[in-house]
């Protein structure tokens, strides 16, 4: 009998053979992994933070643990904070408005993790793009919201908001507060839908606007758990889950309608009578009609599939945002009724009725404007933003990064960063009267972002989030109910978990 690794590995040379091959293929991968640590961690090591383990990071926190930890953190790591998610893979949160200044007027990609997930619903639209290409899509998208043609859109979306109110009127009871944050989002989608295809009898054809709104959602949850699971982060192993295959289902579906849509509108446009005759019926021009005319200076325009990614990236880009900017501002109000009051009484002042609304009125409103950006200050829909960086960057206080790494601006975080905001977790109007938002840094507050990348939609977003809120409460009374509290979950929008509760009661 012999022992000995050897002579053993010689009879069984197949064996030896795998094994080597084995060590051969892995040796490298391992060492690549090795150095990349290394390499986060000296890039990282001017950034102290939270007390990590080499094998699984800092302490994991659920979404709604973070913005928790997020009220005490800025004050002990002032303006940034590494987090470390397993051994290889870090980023860096910034929350300092000097810090998002430079972030936001540089030219890094955004192929951080989020925005690569959404890849196969909204395909390559301005969200997502970058560069050049980015550059071209810009230009020719923001004809589309210039004030002339937004102006056009109130009445559409004072339709879609008065629907939502009727249903209320319906559905509400003396004695149980209602879920209404499901409802304007529908009322959010519903409009967005209008103003891009003018499909103006959507709201009648209910079964299309209830799958397209279920799908959409069930989109947006698939795409957040997959933020929030890192296993799933690795497209390999994401491709053989059942949530890939709900996922890419459903992505093919919602693209099916705006397609064809798309498709029918090209078709009418090749012929001049037709389509004058739609024109003439419509009154106003869509978001599509814009894109359609779209040139650039050499006459090219969109081909249909990015005319389709771009119809897509506003469905997906509007709808959850406003929703969750105008579900959250009603919240506020709610508990806070003396501001309610104030503003009721403020559009008391200049609406007869809820059919009068007008642009003109939309900035009469001071007053409840102030609420509504203190909402988006405690609440901003848009909660994070990230890039890779494609070059060093060196932040004012003359820490720097090497290029490669993901930073994130966390806006929640800056919008409570205590350095900036005296008592920030309370809900203070005044905080936007026109003395006190002189004072402050231009990039302490940023729900739209800022930069050449600044949100296109935010004019839109605060024309609907105006007129829900001014309509609203020229009807309801707004009440908390304080048994079931909202809670704030920072997925790709910051969404109420559980909903928003209310108790609504007519005025009259
Ligand atoms: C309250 C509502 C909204 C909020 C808080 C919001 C917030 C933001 C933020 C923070 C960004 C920057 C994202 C980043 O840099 O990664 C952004 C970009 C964008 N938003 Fe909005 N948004 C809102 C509504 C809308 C609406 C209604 C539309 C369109 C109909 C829209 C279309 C876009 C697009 C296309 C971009 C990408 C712009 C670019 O990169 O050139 N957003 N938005
Ligand atoms: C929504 O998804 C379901 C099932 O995947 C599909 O049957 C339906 O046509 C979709 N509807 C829309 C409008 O996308």
């Amino acid at each position: 009998m012999d022992s000995g690794v050897v002579p053993w590995l010689e009879r069984h040379w197949t064996l030896s053979l795998v094994l080597t091959l084995a060590l051969a293929t892995l040796l490298p991968q391992i060492l690549k992994l090795y150095l990349r640590r290394q390499r986060l961690l000296r890039a990282l090591r001017p950034f102290p933070g939270l007390p990590t383990n080499w094998l699984g990071g800092n302490k994991r926190y659920e979404p709604e643990e973070e913005l928790q930890a997020f009220e005490e953190l800025p004050q002990k790591y002032p303006s940034a904070l590494p987090l470390w998610f397993g051994p290889f893979h870090a980023i860096l949160f910034i929350y300092d408005p000097e810090y998002a200044k430079i972030f936001l007027n540089r030219k890094d990609p955004k192929t951080s993790v989020a925005y690569k997930f959404l890849i196969p619903w909204l395909g390559r639209g301005l969200l997502i793009l970058h560069g050049e290409k980015w550059h071209y899509h810009r230009r020719l998208v923001t004809p589309a919201f210039h004030f002339n043609i937004l102006k056009d859109y109130i009445h559409l979306i004072k339709d879609s908001a008065r629907m939502m109110l009727d249903e209320w009127e319906k559905l509400r009871t003396e004695d149980s507060s209602m879920e209404v944050s499901e409802s304007i989002s529908f009322m959010a989608l519903d409009s967005v839908l209008k103003c891009t295809f003018s499909v103006q009898d959507l709201s009648k054809e209910n079964s299309f606007l209830n799958t397209y709104f279920q799908n959409v959602s069930k989109i947006a949850n698939l795409v957040c758990s997959r933020m929030y699971s890192f296993f799933y982060h690795s497209d390999f192993i994401y491709k053989l889950s059942s949530d890939f295959q709900e996922f890419r289902a459903l992505c093919q579906e919602v693209k099916k309608r705006p397609a064809k849509i798309i498709q029918d509108r090209k078709a009418a446009f090749k012929n001049p009578g037709e389509q004058e005759k739609i024109q003439k019926k419509k009154k106003y021009l869509d978001f599509l009609d814009i894109l359609f005319q779209a040139r650039d200076a050499e006459g090219g325009g969109f081909t249909d599939e990015e005319l389709v990614d771009e119809v897509n990236t506003f469905m997906f880009a509007g709808q959850d945002t406003m929703a969750s900017g105008l579900s959250w501002t009603l919240y506020c109000l709610a508990m806070n009724p003396e501001h309610q009051k104030k503003c009721r009484e403020e559009i008391q002042g200049i609406l007869e009725d809820e059919d009068s609304i007008t642009w003109d009125h939309l900035n009469q409103m001071p007053y409840s404007t102030m609420c509504l950006k203190e909402a988006l200050r405690l609440y901003p829909p848009g909660p994070k933003i990230g890039r890779q960086l494609i070059e060093p960057i060196t932040f004012p206080d003359g820490r720097s990064l090497p290029s490669g790494v993901i930073v994130i601006l966390n806006i929640w975080a800056l919008h409570c960063n205590p350095a900036i905001w005296e008592n920030p977790l309370v809900f203070d109007p005044e905080r936007f009267s026109p003395e006190n938002c002189e004072k402050r840094h231009p990039y302490a507050f940023l729900p739209f972002s800022a930069g050449s990348r600044n949100c296109i939609g935010q004019q839109f977003a605060m024309i609907l989030m105006k007129v829900g809120l001014a309509l609203t409460l020229l009807r309801f009374e707004l009440f908390p109910d304080l048994e079931k509290p909202p809670v704030a979950s920072p997925q790709i929008v910051l969404r109420p978990k559980n909903g928003i509760h209310l108790h609504v009661k007519p005025l009259h």
